[in-house]
């Protein structure tokens, strides 16, 4: 296991503070026990979880919760900071390699960590395919690329395919068996099950060092659980609350959140006016403010796709083509 026992040793220097560390301020045991039952299991995870949060956990007091966020806001940086600091942080912000150079560029070094990347199109259009391809390269070493860290693959369509994982590790010189061994996997089979899964998802990992966590897709479950207009404000609350659980794990555990959506008929607005297949990423508002870059992937030629960032914070409109081949994601080919 040669690629984990780097990564463990970095986590000591600049990973999460475990909430077992509370016990040294005057925390029992038995109420770090109960907050790990509830999911926390980061110093960073209690600070950032408001009081009502804290105090709807069994036997946590007013006086016990305050005292938490007292000592773990000690512990985590909370307040103000100058820009300079933020650039400085975000300079040393790792980017995980999708396998082509050429979308990397357009995507300012790769797929960001700290924050969620959404991924729609149309199917066929490459997004599981990038999944693949990114659940072995967030495991290569930072110089190659990578993240030096494990993967969570939640599959919510059943399309995941560990062959493809073991052709993308063998294009990078990575023995297939440890590859697949550094991808915890679960299917996901109803969106509260979906949900569950993201509190074992921080306790694995405030246990050893991941880079990415991929949902594969984060939308096609709502679609079947919630159905008309009757059970959309239903809906949209649920997914709310599972992207914010999932902007929490990109926060404190510094990973790549990567998340998959399908398109849906844009039937509103001027669109339709002059586009005549108008397509909008499924999720409405909830998926859009909750993630952070959003790509959009179309067809292009035989085995090409091109992508478009359709909204990020700092990167501009720009498309950029990459392929689908055997080995995973490469640059386009003619
Ligand atoms: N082993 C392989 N070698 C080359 N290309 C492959 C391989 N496996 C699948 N593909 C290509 O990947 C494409 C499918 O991509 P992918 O499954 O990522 O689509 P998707 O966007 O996830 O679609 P959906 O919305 O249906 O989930 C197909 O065009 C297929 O030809
Ligand atoms: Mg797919």
């Amino acid at each position: 296991m040669t690629q984990t026992t780097v990564e463990d040793e970095l986590v000591e220097e600049s990973g999460p503070i475990l909430i077992g560390q509370l016990e040294k301020f005057g925390v029992s045991a038995a109420d770090i026990k109960k907050l790990q039952e509830a999911g926390l299991h980061t110093v960073e995870s209690v600070a950032y979880t408001p009081k009502k949060g804290l105090l709807a956990i069994k036997g946590i007091s007013e006086t016990k919760a305050d005292k938490l966020l007292t000592e773990a806001s000690k512990m985590v940086n909370m307040g103000f900071t100058t820009a300079m600091d933020i650039h400085q942080r975000r300079q040393e912000l790792i980017s995980i390699t999708t396998g082509s150079s050429d979308l990397d560029k357009v995507l300012g070094g790769g797929i960001e960590t700290g924050s969620i990347t959404e991924i729609f199109g149309e199917f066929r259009t490459g997004k599981s395919q990038i999944c693949h391809t990114l659940a072995v390269t967030c495991q290569l070493p930072v110089d190659m690329g990578g993240g030096e860290g494990k993967c969570l693959y939640i599959d919510t369509e059943g399309t995941f395919r560990p062959s493809r994982v073991l052709s993308v590790a063998q294009r990078y010189g990575l023995n297939g068996e440890e590859t697949l061994d550094n991808i915890a996997y679960a299917r996901a089979y109803n969106t509260d099950h979906q949900i569950a899964l993201l509190v074992q998802a921080s306790a694995m990992m405030a246990e050893s060092r991941f880079s990415l966590l991929i949902v594969d897709s984060a939308m096609a479950l709502y679609r079947t659980d919630f159905s008309g207009r009757g059970e959309l404000a239903a809906r949209q609350m649920h997914l709310g609350k599972f992207m914010r659980n999932l902007q929490k794990l990109a926060d404190e555990f510094g990973i790549a959140v990567v998340i998959t959506n399908q398109v849906v008929a844009q039937v509103d607005g001027a669109a339709s006016m002059f586009n005549p297949d108008p397509k909008k990423p499924a999720g409405g508002n909830i998926i859009a403010h909750a993630s952070c870059t959003r790509l959009y992937l179309r067809k292009a030629r035989g085995e090409n796709r091109i992508c478009k960032v359709y909204d990020s914070p700092a990167l501009a409109e720009n498309e950029g083509t990459f392929a689908i081949l055997e080995d995973g994601i490469g640059n386009a080919v003619d």
